[in-house]
Parts: C-alpha cells; structure tokens; sequence
C-alpha cells in the first residue's frame, strides 16, 4: 500500500489542506512532520469550513489515524484550542491522534521573542506568522528545547520549563528591553498544558513504522512550501523547517526510500505572505483581482497574499528537489475569464536566462522573470470532467507538464471535494 508525500511546490498556501483531506479516505495514516501553527490548512467539506494549524487534515475524516512527527514545532495553547474546536463539531478523537513525546514545544515566550526578533529587523523583517516558529527551532538546534516527554515527566516538568523561562526572559529584558512575563502563570501552565497533552503523547514514529510493516497507506502532509525552505528557498526569507520532501520524512523518522508517490501542490498561479524575492509578482491592480477572486487572505494570519504569474520555472526546480510524480493543480478557477495570462518560464540575471533557482540573495533580488503568453479561458469552475475542459486551458496544463516535465494528477477548481478531477486516476 502506498505512502504518498503531499508537498507544498511554492510558497505555501498551494491548498494542501484540501488535498489532503480529499485522499484521507483511502489513507489509513495522515501524518505531519514539520512546521508548526504557522501553517493554516483550509477544509470546505459539507458546507463548512475548517482551518486546521496542527491537526493533520485527515482529521476529519472518521477513524483515521494522524500522527504529529518529532519534527514539528507545537504550541500547546494552539493545540488545545484546535482539539476543542474540532471536537465541537462532533469529531471524536478517541485513539486517532498521536503526538510524539520527541515533539518539541511552543511556549508563549517563543512568540514574544519572535516579535521582537522581527521588530529588531527593521527593514528586513520576515513577515512571519508571529507564531514563535523560528525561536522554537532555534532552542531545539541549541539543544535546549522542551519536548512534549518532558512536559509530561512530572519529575522534570518544573525544572526544564523553568530553565527555558529564565533563558527567554533574559533574553527578552537585556537584548529586547522587554518586560519579563510571569513565571508563576506560566509553570502553572505547563501543567496545564501536560495535562491537555497527555491523552495525545506517544511515540508517533513507532506508529508509524508499524503502519509500514502492516502495508497501511500512509499519507504525510507537509506544511508551508518549497520555496520557504530553510535550505532552499529564498533564505533569509523563508521558515525554520524543510517543507520539501526530505522534511516530510526526516520529521516522522521514516525512510525516504518509503515514499511511493510525491504529488506536488501548486496553484495555477503563485502566491506568498510576508517579504521577500518573489520574481513573478503581478502588477497591483491585477493582484488585487486575483486576490478578489482567489480569497488570498492568510489562512492563519489573514495578511494579504502578494500575487504573482505561475512561476515554472520554480516548479520545474520544485520538482527536481522534491522528485515530484505528479502535480495537483490548484485554483484554477481563479483564472477564469481573465483577459491576458502569461506564465514565467526562466529568469533573466546578468545578461543570461537561467532556468534554475537562484543561489545567492544578491542573485534572487536582481532576476527578472521571463515570461511566455498563454491563451485564456471563460470557465474552469464548473466543470467535473477534463473532455469538458476549454481547450486553451487544457493547454495551460500541458505547458506545465511539458515545461516541468511532471504530470498533473489532479486539478482542482473550487474549495470543495467535488471540484477535482483526477484526469490519471486515482492517486492512492
Ligand atoms: P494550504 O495551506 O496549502 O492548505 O492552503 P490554504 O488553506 O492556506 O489556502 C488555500 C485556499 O484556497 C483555501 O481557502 C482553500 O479553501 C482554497 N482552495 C483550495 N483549492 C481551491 C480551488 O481549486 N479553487 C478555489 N477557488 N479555492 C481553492
Ligand atoms: P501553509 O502550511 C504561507 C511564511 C510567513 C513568512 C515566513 C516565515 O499554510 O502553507 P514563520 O512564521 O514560519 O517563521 O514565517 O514563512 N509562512 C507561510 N506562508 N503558508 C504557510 O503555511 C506559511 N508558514 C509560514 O508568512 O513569510
Ligand atoms: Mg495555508
């Protein structure tokens, strides 16, 4: 039975949520292993709508088992709010969800830190999410971090949150000049917060591996996008984990010779929140249609989303990085009736046109994108079989697949289940 990595090819917010939910069914594990509540995964199922920050998005889906990796970053306060949301809508969670007990923790300290860290960055500033991501990594590089096994030690618990407290308000008062929290209030937090956790605590990779020695299909949703890797993306502006396809891995310690099927989310244009290079922005007046008609509003955030022309030459890079299979095309819909559509396919730096991404900061600010006209259509939107399809946005998907050299295994043109098609057949 397949393990299919469902991996973000841009800059997050590619509709990884609605993926995911969709091949949930057939999956008998979803499992997330990197980010944290800086990702907001949007589900429209049954008229309503769901955003999800650390939940697996297989977690509407009854029975299935979901699994949060070593490799995320968790936010108990997030967490709890998260379960008690989901449960009021009658979800029952009994047995399903494993956090492992490596998973390392998100303290309301973190998030201070991350806005100072921003604030100190003047002009530079990331635009993160505010959600403590990139001091919650950075304690767990330095080897101090908190992880959910000691939250539960009751022997432990004091000391090592204490500790973490101390070095975060020093921090905070003698780097940031920043008023110290209460410590009182957050050591009664920490018990709080074990004691939300502890019915979910587990050891989620051995779940895992027993999943794999039972043949059970599993699905691993990666957050955020390629392009905001902390490797390979548009560093210093991208987030503190791998979203590509190694992190996918890494973060729920599986083998990456496991994975059978790495399908690609893109949208059928780019997006991206916060700073940073993003070749092929559009001008403002058609960004703002787009952002009209696509609802680009952060899912966890609500920030405008900068809009851009569908970047192939990232995804081309994308697919190389991640050993994309397959493509799922987001979004399409949003495209309908616009007037004049074009599609970036290389950059143009220091005289040459390069079809890789860029290795430098310097090089990332000074690309001009080149781009290729492509003929519009009137209406993707309703439509529920490709023989349907306008021609010219048929053509659209084979430009993808022939620049990129990947196929597309779903195209996807509503928020709901029902506006896919799965032109290759089903996927798991
Ligand atoms: P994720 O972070 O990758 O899960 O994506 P988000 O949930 O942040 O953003 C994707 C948004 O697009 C959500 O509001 C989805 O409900 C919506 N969406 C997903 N697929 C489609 C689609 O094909 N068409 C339209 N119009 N909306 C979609
Ligand atoms: P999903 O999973 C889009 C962006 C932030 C910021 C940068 C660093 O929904 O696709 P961070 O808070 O991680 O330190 O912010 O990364 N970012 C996302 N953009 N989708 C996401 O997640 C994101 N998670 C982080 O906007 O530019
Ligand atoms: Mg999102």
């Amino acid at each position: 039975m397949p393990v299919v990595a469902v991996i973000g090819a841009q800059w997050g917010d590619e509709g990884k949520g609605k993926v995911v939910d969709l091949l949930s069914p057939k999956a008998d594990i979803i499992a997330r292993s990197q980010g944290g509540a800086n990702a907001g995964h949007t589900i429209e199922r049954d008229g309503q709508r769901f955003i999800l920050h650390l939940l697996p998005s297989g977690i509407l889906t009854p029975e299935k088992r979901c699994l949060i990796g070593p490799g995320v970053v968790l936010d108990p306060d997030a967490f709890n709010t998260e379960i008690e949301e989901v449960k009021s809508h009658g979800i029952n969670l009994d047995h399903r969800l494993i956090v492992d007990n490596r998973t390392h923790l998100v303290f309301p300290t973190h998030k201070l830190l991350d806005n100072c860290q921003e604030e100190a960055r003047g002009g530079n500033m990331i635009g993160t999410t505010s959600r403590g991501i990139g001091p919650a990594y950075a304690d767990k590089s330095a080897r101090r971090g908190v992880r959910v096994g000691d939250l539960l030690d009751d022997r432990r618990r004091q000391k090592v949150c204490s500790e973490i407290f101390d070095i975060h308000t020093r921090m905070l008062e003698k780097v940031y000049g920043q008023e110290p929290p209460d410590k009182d209030a957050f050591l009664q937090n920490c018990e709080k917060w074990a004691e939300g956790l502890r019915p979910y605590a587990g050891n989620a990779v051995e779940e895992l591996h027993i999943a794999l020695d039972n043949n059970q299909t599993v699905l691993l949703e990666g957050a955020q996008g390629t392009y905001l890797d902390i490797d390979l993306g548009t560093y210093p502006f991208v987030t503190s984990s791998h979203p590509t396809v190694g992190g996918a891995v890494l973060g729920i310690g599986m083998p990456p010779g496991k994975i059978d099927f790495v399908l690609g989310v893109i949208k059928a244009y780019c997006t991206r929140v916060g700073s940073g290079p993003f070749p092929t922005e559009m001008d403002a007046e058609t960004a703002e249609e787009i952002r009209k008609c696509g609802a680009e509003f952060g899912s966890t955030t609500g920030r405008p989303r900068r809009c851009g022309w569908l970047d192939l030459a990232a995804a081309k890079q994308s697919a190389r990085w991640n050993g994309i299979n397959g493509w799922a095309v987001t979004k399409l819909d949003v495209l309908d009736g616009l007037e004049h559509l074009k599609a970036g396919i290389g950059y143009q730096v220091r005289g040459s046109v390069i079809t890789s991404s860029p290795s430098t900061r310097q090089e990332w600010d000074e690309v001009e994108p080149v781009y290729a006209g492509l003929k519009s259509w009137k209406n993707c939107a309703s439509k529920r079989d490709i023989n349907a399809f306008p021609k010219t946005a048929l053509d659209y998907l084979g430009t993808i697949e022939k620049f990129t050299g990947v196929p597309v295994s779903l195209i996807s043109v509503g928020a709901d289940h029902e506006a896919t098609i799965m032109p290759r057949g089903d996927i798991i």
